[in-house]
């Protein structure tokens, strides 16, 4: 069944969430938005480490929290960050995080939101920002 997406809704809930930041170490904020193929909204945050590897990043906080309590389809992420929390570009996921979400998603109809605000943002499909990706279907799930 096809789930219309509130855009606006979700990217204000990652807006909202830049506050729970921890970035101490480089001063920019994330956060995001996951919205499940249930309705149910799990948001995330950077929380950077001073051993500095250690740190992790918004989308990815907001994946595990949603696997962990059972949740495995996902329709889409609103993604924002800046320097201090001001949202002043498009902040677009990085490479491993693009990864972690590849095992939960659907490449072509994911949509990954990056927002400066909720009348500013851009919308790209998994497949776009991942293209020839390696998934699970590779290893027979
Ligand atoms: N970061 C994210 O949380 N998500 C992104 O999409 C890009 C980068 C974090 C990692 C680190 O805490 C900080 O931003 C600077 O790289």
């Amino acid at each position: 069944m096809e789930m219309r997406i509130d855009k606006r809704a979700l990217i204000e809930r990652a807006l909202g969430e830049l506050k729970h930041a921890y970035a101490p170490y480089s001063g920019f904020r994330v956060a995001a938005a996951l919205l499940c193929e249930d309705g149910t909204v799990y948001t995330g945050v950077n929380v950077e480490n001073a051993s500095y590897p250690a740190g992790n990043c918004a989308e990815r906080t907001a994946v595990f929290k949603a696997v962990s309590e059972g949740q495995r389809r996902f329709l889409a992420i609103a993604v924002c960050g800046g320097m201090d929390g001001n949202v002043t570009d498009y902040c677009t996921p990085c490479g491993i995080c693009r990864q972690v979400m590849r095992e939960f998603a659907d490449p072509e109809r994911f949509l990954v939101i990056v927002a400066k605000s909720v009348d500013e943002y851009r919308e790209y499909t998994l497949a776009q920002l991942l293209p020839e990706s390696f998934g699970p279907d590779m290893l027979g799930r």
